[in-house]
């Protein structure tokens, strides 16, 4: 595996990943929300009210009979006790005063949150998985309780709740978890701080991994996460399992393969059936932790880890996860990453000719991409893959976001066996296309430049700072017989 790990779409994976450093993170923000709106829902100012009637004699839809449902099934996931979002629906009295606005960010598909979307520039060739959005019939059932007053109906007729989708991964092998505490404290403007943590898998022969999930300890201040394979075992000398200030990669020297990453509101990683990511014993995984301090005092994390799913049978393909864009390998068409004060539309082009470390590959091997991570900060607003045949020119879209929203990011991976996934072959290029808006239409510049006490844009360049950006792309990529 090694070789091959180098080798494909090369790899100067010097990942700063997001580095971003604004807004103490949507979750820390949700977390502090969940706990007061959860439990005073309906009796502060904030939250809307209705005038809801209640009872048998309520028509359709009603809560228990049609609406209760559909919030189980695609909203209490995250909007419950505990969760990551500012309020519960669990019960009618919770989920009721907000029926108006539910029915509005439903119908503006801002709810629940998805925003890999098909557009005029973009047909991705397969469904993704986990895909979150509503039918129209479904939008239409909520935005018709908000308009008859959200009744409540009669809990006798209540129809069977589902269980709502599991942000877990399903049946791991084994977690495990920082053995020592890190406490962090945002002192002035630093509030940002890279650890390496080193974990153990202690997996006595190879073992073939296919889900991963970073279980933040402290939420609050767990910005993202990425995760290296270190198969030297390199790490394992860290005092405590612990390297503080490790930067932006993997904090050894040896060689490490960026094996995945997270970041709020991300969801496990579920490599397809029959694609592993290879890992032999003595292996330790290495997750370089963002940390972002809320600025409250001393903050800690004693629970950062992994839940992990693997078997002991070798599967047809291996997987490994490749970066493309800025920070990542390929070459810009545009120049330097720069985004002037006040521009609006701007482009950002990158293209990554497809090798094995800059070396062809046969067209034989059979290489696949299955999932997409899409990567800007806040001056971004949309964001398109594709690639491009080497042979007839013909372009295959591989994903858009074209809301960009910071606070959402997640991997995309699609939805169909890996071998009638997206194929790749050497030579074919892989294009990738960011636009900006430096203005102060765009909600994320405003809220950058507060944070840093500004009021007007600023040029905008590559980097990890608040008002810095990137344009990238990370590929899950399987290889057959790898
Ligand atoms: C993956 C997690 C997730 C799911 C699933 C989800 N939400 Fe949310 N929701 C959030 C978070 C986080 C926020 C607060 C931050 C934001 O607005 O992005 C939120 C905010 C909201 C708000 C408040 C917006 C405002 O203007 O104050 C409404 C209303 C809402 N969600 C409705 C829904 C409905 C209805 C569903 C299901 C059909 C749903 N959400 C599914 C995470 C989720």
């Amino acid at each position: 595996m090694a070789s091959w790990s180098r080798a494909l779409l090369s790899t100067s994976l010097v990942l700063l990943a997001c580095g971003d450093d604004k807004g103490g993170s949507t979750t820390a923000a949700s977390t502090d929300a969940a706990t007061s709106d959860a439990t005073t829902a309906g009796s502060t100012g904030d939250v809307p009210t209705t005038g809801a009637s209640t009872g048998a004699a309520a028509g359709r839809p009603n809560w228990h009979e049609d609406i209760a449902p559909l919030v189980a099934t695609n909203c209490l996931s995250c909007h419950a006790a505990g969760g990551i979002a500012p309020f519960s629906m669990e019960t009618y009295a919770l989920a009721s005063p907000w029926a108006p606005v539910m029915a509005d960010d439903v119908d503006a598909g801002t709810m629940p949150p998805w925003h890999a979307l098909e557009t005029d520039l973009c047909a991705p060739p397969h469904p993704f998985k986990h895909d979150a959005r509503l039918t129209a019939d479904e939008q239409q059932l909520f935005r018709a309780w908000a308009d008859a007053g959200a009744p409540e109906g009669d809990p006798a007729l209540a129809a069977p709740l589902p269980d709502p989708q599991s942000l877990d991964l399903p049946n791991p092998t084994k977690t495990v978890a920082m053995s020592s505490s890190l406490t962090i404290d945002g002192v002035g403007s630093t509030r940002d701080f890279f650890h390496c943590i080193s974990l153990d898998p202690a997996n006595a022969e190879t073992v073939y991994l296919d889900g991963v999930q970073v279980v933040p300890g402290n939420r609050k201040i767990v910005h993202h996460v990425l995760i290296y394979a270190d198969p030297t075992g390199a790490s394992a000398g860290w005092q405590g399992g612990v390297k503080q200030n490790c930067g932006g990669g993997s904090g050894i020297q040896a060689e490490t393969q960026l094996i995945g990453g997270w970041v709020p509101g991300g969801m496990p990683m579920e490599a397809p059936k029959d694609v592993a990511t290879e890992l032999p014993p003595g292996t330790r995984l290495i997750l370089n932790v963002h940390y972002h301090a809320t600025g409250g005092g001393p903050e800690t994390d004693d629970g950062t880890g992994l839940a992990l799913r693997w078997s002991t049978t070798k599967p047809a393909w291996g997987t490994l996860f490749a970066l493309i864009g800025a920070p990542g390998v390929g070459k810009s068409l545009t120049g330097p990453l720069m985004v002037p004060a006040g521009e609006k539309d701007h482009v950002e082009d990158y293209e990554f000719t497809v090798s094995m470390n800059g070396q062809s590959f046969p067209d034989a091997l059979d290489v696949r991409l299955w999932s997409l991570t899409n990567h800007m900060h806040k001056v971004g607003v949309d964001m398109r893959a594709w690639v491009v045949d080497r042979d007839t020119g013909a372009e295959t879209c591989l994903i858009q976001t074209p809301r960009w929203d910071f606070n959402w990011q997640r991997s995309y991976a699609y939805d169909t066996p890996i071998t009638s996934s997206v194929r790749v072959r050497y030579g074919d290029k892989l294009r990738i296309r960011c636009i900006y808006d430096n203005t102060l239409d765009n909600p994320g510049v405003v809220e950058a430049l507060a944070e840093v006490g500004l009021d007007a844009p600023i040029d905008v360049q590559l980097g990890e700072a608040t008002l810095d950006e990137m344009c990238l792309l990370g590929v899950g990529v399987a290889i057959k017989g790898l």
